[in-house]
């Protein structure tokens, strides 16, 4: 892991690989450290800015050369754009720019020098932890499967020094950066899990995954095979499993179970690929429905995090996994399954499937008589036309849990909006010859119906986050590389805390 530490040293006596210096846009006036290192400079700070070369603009980044004036070489000024818009994000999606300097002048250490300004409405843990966590979230390259060229090979943080402005701050400083690097460690755990293609991330490799960390973290887990899913009544997941060469897995992990009082459960849509099934797919695209299992990994993600963290909170994950594939033995259109609840599904389009799937884990979820539950799937393509990329569906039966969720999404960036669970949408998802129908047959509204649908398996206090549009992207985000995102992790443990 990464070392970091903190320190009131002057900018000037710090010696690292980089330095970084953040400055808000159009400042006339410099912070004291770093007028203290522009005059050791010889002005060479404040010149860049008086030609206008270096406005602060956010995310803009300036190399600066010391000549051997400090003991640290290069400095690099980071724009964070306006002091009066200064929030937790800006400073997340300023920082997020370093990570090309790091790897290209190959900064293994860096320094960073903090702003007496704090983002708004933060706190010093808060202000650290999002740099932290912007820090690790930009550095991360999935390249598992890739020949790294020599002279390519990622650099790797090894040391990170904050330099303060007040003695006072050290203990919030180191809290927040800890904290930071945990997050954000959990958060490219689920990414690595859910960049993994189909082949090698299969309901068999995802258990094994969670079982490691599992151990790791000493969570206490289970995973369910078949029999026992039959035993149970789990029709819906055996269901759509019926395609595929691979046996399904429901994977059960339970953190700090003994504790007194009720837990809060997460449900995690395990789809390892999702071809459709006999309603298949086309095949533009296909390829990313290996990403159909993102919702678990996020399960998987939040778990790791709050034993590394210690969050006194009983924590339940749930996902059931199975691939959805066409073949001789594969669920057909119209076909029909019982769930673990007693309710009767008419799968009418075999690609609606993580509903099906997500149908008995919610009925299990009932055993734990949770105080609530969340969960987490790259439920409907509707998501997409209806929200875009930048926000997650939300759904809840429950005012209070809503607010609360709303205040995490807003601390950690992690962008939801939601959507009504409107009952005159109902009508139309009976099935012709079983309780439910597993597509509904609204005018639009996919996300809506989808989420109804699940609405069908809970009797607690619930949260339903359809992550289709936000799970991965295709192209770079600000502290977000091509491909898995690891949506929810950060969301959900601000959510805890
Ligand atoms: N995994 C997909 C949803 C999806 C599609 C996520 C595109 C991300 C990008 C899900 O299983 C699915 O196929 N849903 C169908 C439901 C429809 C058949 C009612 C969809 O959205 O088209
Ligand atoms: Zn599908
Ligand atoms: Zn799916």
């Amino acid at each position: 892991m990464t070392n970091f530490s903190a320190s009131t040293q002057s900018p000037t006596q710090i010696k690292s690989d980089l330095m970084i210096v953040r400055i808000f846009e159009g400042e006339k006036t410099l912070e004291p450290k770093v007028k203290e290192l522009d005059k050791t400079l010889r002005g060479a700070i404040s010149n860049i800015i008086k030609t206008g070369d270096f406005t602060g603009k956010k995310g803009e980044a300036q190399l600066v050369y010391t000549h051997q004036a400090t003991p640290t070489s290069r400095i690099l000024l980071l724009g964070l754009g306006k002091k009066t818009a200064y929030n937790l994000e800006s400073s997340r999606i300023a920082m997020s720019t370093v990570t090309t300097v790091i790897q290209k002048v190959k900064a293994g250490s860096i320094s960073v020098l903090l702003t007496k300004t704090l983002p708004k409405k933060s706190n010093t843990e808060q202000a650290i932890q999002v740099i932290m966590e912007s820090l690790f979230l930009s550095n991360y390259k999935f390249l598992e499967h890739k020949k790294i060229e020599v002279g390519d090979e990622p650099v790797i943080l090894d040391n990170i020094e904050f330099v303060l402005n007040k003695a006072g701050d050290k203990a919030s400083v180191l809290k927040g950066a800890k904290q930071g690097c945990f997050v954000a460690a959990a958060v490219n755990f689920a990414r690595d899990l859910a960049n993994h293609p189909g082949n090698f991330m299969t309901p068999q490799s995802l258990a094994e995954a969670a079982i490691k960390m599992a151990k790791e973290n000493k969570i206490k887990y289970k995973v369910l095979e078949k029999p026992e899913m039959k035993k149970l009544g789990m029709g819906a997941l055996l269901g759509v499993n019926q395609g595929s060469i691979l046996e399904p897995k429901f994977i059960i992990l339970e953190y700090n179970l003994s504790k007194p009082g009720k837990p809060t459960v997460l449900v995690g849509k395990g789809i390892t690929f999702d071809s459709g099934g006999i309603s298949i797919k086309p095949s533009q695209k296909m390829n990313e429905m290996k990403f159909d299992m993102c919702g678990a990994a996020t399960v998987l993600g939040v778990m790791k995090a709050a034993a590394e963290l210690k969050l006194p909170h009983k924590l339940i994950g749930l996902i059931p996994a199975t691939e959805n594939l066409p073949s001789g033995s594969a669920i057909k259109p119209g076909d029909v399954v019982r769930a673990m609840n007693g309710k009767s599904i008419e799968i009418n389009n075999t690609d609606a499937e993580g509903r099906i799937i997500l149908a008995d884990a919610l009925s299990y979820a009932q055993k734990y008589k949770p105080k609530n539950v969340i969960d987490f799937a790259t439920l409907t393509g509707a998501a997409i036309v209806a929200l875009g990329t930048g926000y997650s569906a939300a759904f809840g039966n429950n005012e209070q849990l809503m607010a609360r969720l709303q205040k995490a999404a807003e601390i950690s960036g992690e962008k939801i909006w939601r959507l009504p669970l409107d009952s005159d949408y109902k009508e139309k998802m009976k099935g012709k010859i079983a309780d439910l129908d597993n597509i509904g047959h609204n005018e639009g509204g996919g996300t809506i119906t989808a989420a109804l649908f699940l609405q069908e398996f809970v009797d607690f206090p619930w949260i339903h986050l359809d992550i289709a549009g936000t799970a991965w992207t295709n192209e770079p985000k600000p502290y977000r590389p091509v491909g898995a995102t690891g949506v929810g992790v950060r969301l959900t443990l601000e959510f805890l805390k």
